[in-house]
């Protein structure tokens, strides 16, 4: 492993990408090699020997193919299922997962009522649960599941005109997830914390800001996985030097590109130097 080595990035789509957006943000000398494993997505509703299987190969590809230096995976519901997993398999690899942000909205809330929006992968893991059972001496977590809210997503990235990620069926999603989070119109008052815990809800954020009212914080995981990686590659001594050649990213999808590169041109703010579909078996 090199200073000058990428850093690899994966989840089962397009919501890793306000991952890599952070990223960028924090590690603006770093060369970064994204994969959307979108052949084999979505993850949320699979099984946890699947989505292990997925990430082993998936860490296993970019290690050999782009000799990366560390991987982050931008997945709940993946970190959720394989982040042990990998370690165990890869234990000299810097592994940065995600997971849902309850410890900073436990802080933050002062109703002591938050809302938490995830997979049913990742509300349904051991993970999650021990996470939970961490932080709710003062806090009442509302869970909700948002099966099919990932796949919406990708969906109407795909769609030509921006506008229709603001699509009556993804509203329609959003206001019943928010909906059974007991909060509709938020009259009640009681949940003032509302946690992105699937990396593509940031996608639709516009959409459950204008449900939940503007008393409602939302929080989502990115700028904290972000400064993680700076700190852990710090420690490591294998930060990229500043002015060592223009930094990089490089997009890679083992399905269909479209929404990938629809939704790196929106959010991503800058062109990839490639956007490529990949197999990874
Ligand atoms: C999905 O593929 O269902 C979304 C996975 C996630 O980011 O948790």
């Amino acid at each position: 492993m090199h200073p000058a080595s990428p850093i690899g990035i994966f989840d089962s789509g397009i919501g890793g990408l306000s991952v890599l957006q952070a990223l960028r943000h924090e590690l603006p000398h770093e060369h970064f090699i994204y994969v959307a494993d979108s052949g084999y997505a979505p993850y949320g509703e699979r099984d946890e020997a699947f989505v292990q299987q997925r990430t082993s190969a998936i860490a296993r590809h970019l290690r050999a193919q782009h000799g990366i230096k560390a991987l982050v995976i931008a997945c709940n519901t993946a970190t959720a299922a394989a982040v042990e997993h990998v370690r165990r398999e890869m234990p000299d690899l810097p592994l940065i997962g995600v997971e849902p942000a309850l410890k900073p909205a436990a802080l933050g809330s002062q109703t002591h009522h938050v809302g938490v929006m995830a997979t049913r992968g990742t509300v349904s893991s051991a993970r999650f649960a021990r996470l939970l059972g961490e932080h709710s001496q003062n806090t009442h977590f509302a869970v909700e599941a948002c099966d099919g809210l990932a796949h919406a997503i990708e969906q109407a990235t795909e769609l030509p005109q921006p506008a229709d990620l603001h699509s009556t069926e993804l509203w329609a999603r959003c206001a019943q997830h928010v909906q059974a989070l007991g909060s509709f119109g938020l009259k009640t008052g009681e949940i003032d914390t509302l946690v992105l815990g699937c990396t593509h809800y940031i996608f639709v954020k516009d959409e459950l800001r204008a449900l939940l009212g503007p008393e409602v914080q939302l929080i989502d995981t990115g700028a904290a996985v972000a400064r993680q990686v700076r700190r852990l590659l710090g420690q490591m001594d294998l930060l990229a030097p500043a002015g060592g050649g223009a930094p990089e990213i490089e997009l890679y999808a083992t399905g269909g590109l479209n929404s990938l590169k629809a939704a790196a041109q929106r959010w991503l703010g800058v062109a990839p130097q490639r956007c490529e579909a990949v197999e990874i078996g």
